[in-house]
């Protein structure tokens, strides 16, 4: 199959091949994702075939209007309309009890509630439109590697298997949504897997919100089934390096002593001080958490490929948008964090 690239007028097009039951992969404002049609089940058994995605991880349901999700979900939490007011289109991904019989086993997993979110992106909206059915949409990546950023990471990955990609550039925030479960017993919302959409300003609209647990403690079983795999990994390891320029430098001189060429996620001052001494960096410029967040996967996929044996990542307060980035990175790293003086340990 040749996998063909789309442009935003020509999704009428692309629209026609989703209801064929072919796969696209559209752009959002965290990630590109994988669209099928979600009302047809050969479909969205390819999108996991494709990907090489566990089957007991459900998808997320993609809507261009509140209204689209009425027809499938009868029993709504009472913060719901607050949410969808304020975050959609956005990064919020929205768990419902589901109408019993709506959806596929394939899209939910065998669960009795299903994701839902409309994302922040003109182009995809239209094409869900002109569909005229919610899409799934899963991280446009293969399985366990960094979620794509680009048309061309999609290409990378997915070239030859499915029937096009629509192109609308980078996106703007660089993870993927803040998905927050509405169906819990005691009614009040937990996050299962921290996004743009921050605990605190959830809290600020709707009152108490958690966190599930196993976000903070790694033995835990996650309810949110995606979040226990192994997810965004180069295949070059992953280190975390926290602390200031005195702890690049240790790291840098342990790389050194133990004849590992190194690869340098960082900002432009670490990556311009270090440049010499890695073997490759990748600056994602300012000193902001806003930026280390939108360039994470684009610089983790860039550096596994180059000829290094082990990737420094700087660190970021895990407050606000730094939970997401810590999340991410700490997965890719598989929770090695170096600190002050760790690394002579
Ligand atoms: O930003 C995003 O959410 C991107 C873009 C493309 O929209 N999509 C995305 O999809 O990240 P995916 O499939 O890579 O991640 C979906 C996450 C998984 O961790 C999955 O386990 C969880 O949502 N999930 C989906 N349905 C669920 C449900 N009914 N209950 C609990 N977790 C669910
Ligand atoms: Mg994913």
């Amino acid at each position: 199959m040749k996998t063909k690239r789309i442009t935003a007028d020509e999704i009428k097009q692309a629209a026609q091949l989703l209801l064929q039951g072919e796969l696209i992969a559209f752009p959002t404002e965290t990630v590109y994702g994988l669209g099928a049609n979600a009302l047809d089940e050969a479909a969205v058994k390819k999108v996991y075939a494709v990907k090489g995605r566990p089957s007991d991880n459900p998808l997320i349901v993609h809507v261009s209007s509140f209204d689209m999700v009425k027809k499938y979900v009868a029993d709504f939490h009472p913060a719901t309309q607050k949410l969808v007011n304020t975050f959609w289109p956005g990064p919020l991904t929205l768990i419902f009890k589901v109408n019993p019989g709506t959806f596929s086993k394939v899209v939910t997993g065998g669960l009795e509630t299903v994701a839902f979110r409309m994302p922040n992106n003109a182009t995809t909206l239209e094409l869900i439109k002109q569909a005229g059915v919610p899409l799934v949409g899963p991280s446009a990546n293969t399985s366990g590697k960094p979620s794509p950023t680009t048309a061309q990471h999609v290409f990378h990955d997915l070239q030859g298997k499915i029937a096009g990609i629509v192109d609308d550039g980078p996106t703007q925030i660089g993870v993927e949504s803040t998905v927050l479960d509405l169906t819990a017993e005691d009614g009040f919302p937990v996050i299962l897997r921290p996004g743009a959409v921050t605990q605190s300003a959830l809290q600020k609209l709707i009152g108490q919100v958690s966190i599930d647990q196993h976000l903070l403690s790694e033995k835990e079983a996650p309810k949110a089934p995606g979040m226990k795999y192994k997810h965004y990994s180069p295949d070059v390891p992953v280190w975390i390096v926290e602390g200031d320029e005195q702890v690049f430098r240790q790291a840098i001189n342990w790389a050194k002593a133990n004849k590992q060429k190194i690869g340098l996620y960082a900002n432009d001052d670490l990556t311009q001080r270090f440049t010499d001494e890695a073997k490759a960096v990748f600056s994602f410029g300012e000193n902001k958490v806003e930026e280390a967040t939108k360039l994470l996967f684009a610089g983790l996929r860039a550096l596994d490929e180059q000829e290094i044996d082990l990737i420094f990542a700087q660190a970021f307060p895990e407050i606000g948008l730094g939970s997401a980035y810590m999340n991410r990175l700490k997965k890719a790293a598989n929770q090695k964090v170096l600190k002050k003086d760790s690394i002579f340990e």
